[in-house]
């Protein structure tokens, strides 16, 4: 059975109040959008040289760990290019159809955002190649023998994609972007300067001490940053006088269960499942999924991303390995063998 995660599920995505908190706390402009500098600097340049062309901006993909800031970013986008933004994801668009007729209420230089692109329908992908190309579309009316194919003309738009993983969208929607950027995880530097940020807009005091603990332990991404923030305020409102101190920090982090690594106990699950039926040698993705009762996907998207970056976890050609440090951190013996020199 799956270990329920405490900070981070994919069904926060769809909690209202979670969706909501996030929406608050989002910087609106580059001037307050704290780190991923070098895809900013990209993309002041692309907006300045589209702006001072008076030309709709290049289709850009966004890619990276959920988390991090991909719709945040679009939202930035349009905002700095005085531009309206029409938000949706792959799953939403069910039909051509459906497509077709976001596509056609659209105005010359919107955006249109697509979250979780690698999951369009093979049908609707094909209507958005024209879409991004020539920006027309071919529709087709009726069925059978007397079908017909009618052309039309839309807005001069920018797709905004966005995705967990590149290697998941077709070639041919792959190549239709003018800019591909890949979102990195933030410095705990930046977390800390997130963090007192959405302290500050939250109208909660924190000292930085404990700003700085937070920032080591939201898995270097800024949206279980402010939903780590809010549990601790929610532990501070209630067992102290509202001020985040050190203290409340770490009593609120103890009762969550989020060690010094950031790691909650859905990871350390995973990973004990990795070191006590694998110990060193590879396992494969859907083995490891069947371990843990976790969906591939969301192991792939949600729990490898930030253990391969903090070095807990190596993706091999043959598998999935727990490495030195996740023993060490683990408190693990390998058994049998060298211990390696890590330990
Ligand atoms: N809130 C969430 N992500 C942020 C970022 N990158 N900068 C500032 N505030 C944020």
């Amino acid at each position: 059975m799956a270990v329920e995660r405490i900070i981070h599920t994919a069904t926060d995505d769809n909690d209202p109040v979670e969706v909501e908190l996030e929406i608050t706390l989002r910087p609106r402009d580059f001037a307050s959008y704290i780190g991923q500098e070098r895809l900013k600097q990209n993309l002041k340049l692309a907006i300045d040289a589209a702006k001072q062309r008076s030309e709709t901006l290049d289709h850009i993909l966004l890619y990276g760990p959920p988390g991090l800031g991909k719709t945040t970013m679009a939202s930035v986008i349009a905002n700095e290019m005085g531009a309206s933004i029409r938000v949706t994801s792959g799953p939403a668009i069910e039909r051509a159809g459906d497509l077709a007729s976001l596509l056609t209420n659209l105005q010359d230089g919107d955006i249109l955002f697509i979250d979780e692109i690698h999951r369009l329908h093979r049908s609707v992908e094909e209507v958005l190649y024209s879409a991004m190309e020539d920006f027309k579309i071919d529709i087709m009316l009726g069925k059978g023998p007397s079908a017909r194919s009618l052309r039309l003309d839309v807005p001069k738009f920018t797709l905004i994609g966005a995705t967990t993983r590149t290697g998941a969208l077709a070639a041919p929607l792959r190549d239709r972007f003018g800019m591909m950027h890949r979102l990195e995880f933030y410095t705990p530097e930046q977390i800390a300067k997130i963090i007192v940020r959405a302290a500050n807009i939250l109208e909660s005091k924190i000292h930085p001490e404990a700003a700085k603990i937070l920032s080591t332990r939201a898995r270097l991404t800024p949206r279980i940053a402010n939903r780590l923030l809010k549990r601790v305020r929610d532990f501070a409102d209630v067992n102290g006088d509202g001020i985040i101190d050190t203290e409340t920090t770490y009593a609120a982090l103890n009762l969550l269960e989020i060690d010094e690594l950031g790691l909650d106990p859905a990871d350390r699950y995973l990973l004990e499942r990795i070191i006590e039926n694998y110990g060193t040698n590879p396992v494969g993705l859907n083995t490891l999924a069947a371990l843990t009762g976790d969906e591939a996907t969301t192991i792939e998207d949600f729990y490898e991303p930030y253990l391969m970056q903090i070095g807990l976890l190596e993706r091999t050609p043959r598998g999935r390995k727990a490495t030195p440090k996740a023993y060490k951190h683990l408190d693990k013996k390998i058994k049998g063998g060298d211990q390696p020199s890590l330990l």
